[in-house]
């Protein structure tokens, strides 16, 4: 495919969104970048200080769930492209409530779908690249993978609305041909994560001796993949995967969660100084999530053999530099926990756990 003119990105302030956008403003800057974004409690504009300042890069701040907004920022930045990264994403947050994930996810999709579907009359070299995850599958048992045939069974609210912006993207291709992919990740880490997701939490909590909170017995897995290889994998299919289909992303990385708390520990007290068994004595099990997920894992022989695609981290390597990062980094966590997120944590989960 020819690369565009004009790219419009949402939810470029997010965790993933802005890692898109950092490594990809400075690698192409033939194009101009659009970011649009609501600035919820997880989009930081600080996540993209490198960038921010770039000739070739804009911000717009619109919520999605304003179809006027939405199609008024389509309208006036007429992208060629789009990555719709822009989602309400914790889980934890789906079950405490769900009305903001049925408005971002499926109705802020639509209007973003219908937006592009305004102004795109020609389909021809035009994209609207749909940033899934492979909860919309389910849960797994302790064998087999998703792949992309994996019928839809999603079982908490972020999930089922997040499968229900992937059929209605698909829906899009199939009844007006607006041209689409799709890309369906396992779980990612990385610097900019914001801290209510267990990598990050866990980073932050062992490095100020606070709880470890592991729901259940910690034997869920989750399939772990360091966001630069997610953002690379998005950049290979927008750029050379074949157009109505579906990539599902995975690093081959499959974790007990107990295993990721103590890994992460063992990284922290490294890096810190401080005794592991000290550390690894703030674990604490809580009570289970509801609906937990037992088991993901991710198929991806699809984006391999076809794009070629693989993961350059290891978790060794990525949880390395993941720690690293968040201690080297004490502004960006004073600034995303405070205001809005401080509140929310206070109303709903009180002392618990300490966080
Ligand atoms: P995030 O929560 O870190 O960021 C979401 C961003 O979207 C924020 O900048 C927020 O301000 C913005 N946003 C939220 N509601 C909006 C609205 N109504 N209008 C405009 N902007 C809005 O999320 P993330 O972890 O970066 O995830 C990005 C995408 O990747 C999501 O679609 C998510 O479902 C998907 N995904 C995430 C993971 C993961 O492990 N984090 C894995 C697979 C797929
Ligand atoms: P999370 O990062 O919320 O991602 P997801 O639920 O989308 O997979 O959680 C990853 C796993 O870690 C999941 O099995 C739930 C578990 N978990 C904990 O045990 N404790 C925590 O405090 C959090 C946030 C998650």
């Amino acid at each position: 495919m020819a690369l565009p003119s004009t790219v419009l990105v949402t939810g470029g302030c997010g965790f993933i969104g802005s890692a898109f956008l950092r490594r990809l403003v400075p690698e192409h800057p033939e194009i101009a970048w659009v970011n649009l974004d609501a600035l919820t409690y997880a989009g930081h504009q600080g996540n993209l200080a490198t960038i921010a300042s770039a000739p070739n890069y804009r911000f717009v701040h619109a919520d999605l769930r304003d179809a006027k907004a939405t199609s008024e920022a389509i309208l006036v930045h007429r992208p060629d492209w789009v990555f719709h990264f822009a989602a309400e994403s914790h889980v934890d947050r789906s079950i405490l409530g769900p009305g903001d994930f049925i408005q971002t996810n499926i109705v802020g999709t639509y209007n973003l779908l219908e937006a592009c579907r305004a102004v795109w009359g020609d389909p021809e070299d035009r994209l609207f690249h749909h940033v899934g995850t492979d909860e919309v599958f389910g849960s797994l048992g302790e064998t087999g993978l998703f792949s992309e045939t994996t019928p839809y069974d999603p079982h908490s609210p972020y999930s089922a609305s997040k499968a229900a912006s992937d059929h209605l993207v698909r829906a899009y291709f199939h009844t007006y041909g607006l041209p689409v992919k799709v890309t369906n990740c396992s779980n990612n880490y990385g610097p900019y994560q914001f801290p209510e997701k267990l990598i990050p939490l866990m980073i932050l909590s062992a490095m100020e001796g606070k709880p470890l909170p592991v729901y259940g017995q910690g034997t869920n897995v989750r399939d772990w993949l360091f966001v630069d290889d997610h953002v690379e994998a998005i950049w290979s299919v927008a750029t050379r995967g074949r157009l109505g289909q579906t990539y599902n992303v995975g690093g081959d990385c499959e974790r007990q969660n107990l295993d990721v708390v103590k890994t992460i520990c063992a990284e922290v007290a490294l890096a810190t100084g401080k005794s592991f068994l000290e550390i690894q004595k703030q674990i604490a099990f809580v009570p289970d999530r509801p609906g937990h997920d037992h088991r993901y894992a991710i198929d991806a022989s699809k984006i391999r053999t076809e794009l070629g695609w693989r993961p350059k981290e290891t978790f060794e390597s990525g949880l390395r530099k993941t720690v690293a990062w968040y201690l080297a980094n004490p502004e960006w966590v004073d600034s995303v926990r405070s205001g809005r997120y401080r509140d929310w944590i206070e109303a709903n989960y009180g002392e618990r756990a300490g966080r």
